[in-house]
């Protein structure tokens, strides 16, 4: 394994530990990464029988002239930036754990008592950095084995991996989606049983988890586990609400759990953006609050996008996901998720067009890849004919945007010049004029300039008894 140990900096660590006489590894994700072949890692995590702070003290000296290191006390390590390299030094340790809380108690323990208290086997694997034993692999778990074979393991008995640190059951889900692996049986039906243990992790933790989830290849893998298993219950019940079909008078809808998946999973072949992913997340999250079934209609879901984009502040903050302009973005596409396919109707007028450019602005490409992900039928004929419609909606919007450019277009009376005009001070009054310009510019009552817009404020303020200043 001596070929995964190229980098320089391991020669460095490799004398240090032997100058204090340390029995020195480089452990965890890096090992599983090299020898995964994925991309290089930048992480380093060295773990020695000893003071890791002593050995990352050391190795500052030798790479910097300083023994400068970040020391971490809570944790018990330390940590040396090289380059672009985070390099951790830890002692190795036993660890036990409470019931109530993800902190252990911390006694020094060998490096086979460090191994045991991992997460999974893949990630247990050592590689020896003492000269005499240079690129010795240590692999008491089988991890390379399961590394070859795709497979999450524990190496304790899985009850006490995840109960010991229940983050570990969001952790197995993202290494299964990111890998590609399977979750072994085992393993799996503990996830059932120790799901409601999320409780004690935080939010910020169970969310950094669902990003790399979202953003792996293939999301729904993910999502679907974190479902069967019940991990998905304890924290996102409005998701939890989609699944299901209901049937009445022999019709039945679509189930929107797994419509929603197909949805991200088409959006994810196109983008990697986590923001356009977590719209197609949400974009039909209010349907089961706006279902009904109506006679002769069937299963109708009215006003579910204008629902959906209100719900989702609440959501973004119960997740502890931003609320700044990103909420605002998904809020966005939630809310214009339908309005696309509409234009692709025969008759479709231009102000309908320009409206639409107009709300969606810089996020319409975004809103068209959204819309293109949510055809999902399984029949052929009926995709083809929506992709076509959505190229003509396409070539429409880019006809009239050409000649109209509406697209981050402001109107061409503001706020102030009403305000100046008929001297009042920020109000609801100027807000409702400078509306009723954009309206009838868009629909195109009045012409996009200037002089007939401030006409047409004229007129609207005389209606209102406004009077000149
Ligand atoms: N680890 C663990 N339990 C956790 C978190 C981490 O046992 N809840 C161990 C694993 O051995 C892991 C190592 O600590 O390999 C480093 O953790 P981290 O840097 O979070 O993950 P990586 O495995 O390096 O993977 P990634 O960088 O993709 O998160």
């Amino acid at each position: 394994m001596k070929e995964h140990l190229q980098h320089k900096v391991f020669k460095c660590i490799s004398e240090c530990a032997d100058e204090l006489g340390l029995e020195t590894y480089v452990i965890g994700g890096y090992v599983r990464d090299v020898i995964l072949k994925r991309k290089e890692p930048k992480d380093i995590d060295v773990v020695c029988v000893g003071s890791g702070i002593e050995l990352a003290k050391k190795v500052a000296q030798k790479l910097h002239g300083k023994p400068q290191v970040q020391i971490f006390k809570n944790f018990g390590t330390a940590m040396v930036q090289h380059k672009d390299l985070e390099l951790e030094f830890v002692g190795a340790r036993k660890e036990s754990y409470r019931k109530d809380s993800r902190k252990p108690t911390v006694e020094n323990g060998t490096l086979e008592d460090d191994q045991n208290r991992r997460d999974f086997t893949i990630n247990t694997l050592a590689l020896c950095l003492n000269k005499e034993r240079f690129g010795e692999l240590l692999d008491p778990f089988g991890g390379v084995n399961d590394l070859e074979n795709g497979i999450i393991r524990t190496p304790l008995d899985p009850d006490i991996t995840y109960s010991d640190d229940p983050l570990r059951m969001m952790r197995a889900v993202r290494f299964s989606t990111q890998l590609d692996f399977t979750i072994e049986k085992e393993s799996l039906d503990a996830l059932e049983r120790n799901a409601k243990r999320l409780e004690i992790i935080s939010q910020e933790r169970i969310i950094d988890e669902l990003n790399k989830i979202i953003l792996s290849k293939t999301p729904s893998k993910g999502f679907k586990i974190l479902f069967n298993t019940k991990l998905l219950h304890q924290f996102f019940p409005e998701f939890v609400a989609l699944h299901g079909v209901e049937v009445v008078k022999g019709k039945k809808h679509k189930d929107n759990f797994y419509h929603t998946l197909e949805v991200l999973e088409n959006l994810s072949k196109n983008t990697d953006d986590l923001w356009l992913r977590w719209a197609a997340l949400l974009h039909d999250i209010a349907k089961p609050d706006t279902k009904r079934f109506e006679n002769g209609h069937g299963w109708t879901f009215h006003g579910h996008e204008f629902l959906g984009s209100k719900m989702v502040p609440k959501i973004f903050k119960r997740l502890k996901l931003p609320l700044n302009d990103k909420m605002k973005y998904v809020q966005k596409l939630v809310l214009l998720h339908l309005r696309p396919i509409v234009l692709s109707k025969d008759v479709v007028s231009d102000s309908a067009i320009r409206r639409l450019l107009f709300d969606a602005g810089d996020d319409l490409d975004d809103l068209m890849l959204l819309c293109e992900a949510d055809i999902t039928s399984k029949n052929e004929e009926k995709v083809k004919r929506f992709l076509n419609n959505f190229k003509i909606v396409r070539q429409k919007l880019k006809d009239i945007e050409d000649r109209d450019h509406i697209r981050n277009w402001q109107p061409p009376i503001s706020g102030e010049l009403i305000m100046d005009t008929y001297n009042l001070k920020p109000c609801k009054i100027v807000g409702n004029i400078k509306n009723q310009i954009r309206e009838a510019i868009l629909d195109g009552i009045i012409p996009n300039d200037y002089e007939q817009a401030y006409n047409f404020m004229l007129e609207k303020a005389k209606e209102l008894g406004l009077e000149k200043h």
